[in-house]
């Protein structure tokens, strides 16, 4: 990891702060006694999700799916692959996708079709961030923590061939 490479987009304090409004919005919007079926998106999302469950006032449920559209390079094949399942069953649950990141676009749309199939309540999805201008496909987003510009950024769960993912900020890393 070289932390001369990267500049601070979103520092910790801010990301914290803007789960902290998600968590409340969505608190508000799902009635009580179902519970909240989150779906962390691996490996990205797993620091989103973690945090997010627990600016949720609500009860949940915590269940891991793991996607691939990358490989190693920086730019979207197009190719999605299931590399894990769920553990549970969704049919009739209200279900809230957890990602990271959307770019093109490729990976939820893939996904919310996926999921859709089994039958459940609801599908919804929460992004912390989201780069419109790369989108190829459309998706509906209904918890955006950031709209960011077409830079490259990694922290908080995002990596580069897999470092940087522990940094609590979120940075832009320089070319
Ligand atoms: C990244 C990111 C999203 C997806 C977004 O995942 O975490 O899941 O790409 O891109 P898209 O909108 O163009 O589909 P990646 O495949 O790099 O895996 P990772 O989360 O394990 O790093």
């Amino acid at each position: 990891m070289d932390r001369s490479k990267v500049r601070v987009l979103l520092p910790a304090e801010k990301i914290q702060a803007r789960i902290r409004e998600l968590g409340a919005q969505i608190s508000n919007d799902y009635p009580d006694g179902r519970p909240i079926y989150l779906i962390c998106i691996l490996k990205g999302a797993v620091m989103f999700h973690a945090d997010l469950a627990r600016a949720i006032d609500r009860s949940v449920r915590m269940d891991f799916i793991g996607i691939s559209s990358y490989g190693k390079n920086k730019t979207s094949s197009g190719e999605v692959r299931l590399t894990k399942d769920l553990d549970t069953s969704i049919e009739g649950a209200d279900v809230l996708i957890i990602e990271d990141i959307v770019d093109s676009g490729i990976t939820l749309s893939y996904l919310k079709h996926v999921l859709e199939q089994r039958r459940p309540r609801s599908v919804r999805i929460a992004a912390l961030l989201d780069k419109p201008e790369r989108r190829l496909r459309p998706v509906e987003v209904a918890y955006v923590g950031f709209t960011i510009p077409d830079e490259f950024v990694v922290g908080y769960g995002l990596d580069y061939a897999e470092e940087y993912r522990n940094l609590r900020d979120i940075c832009i890393l320089d070319p």
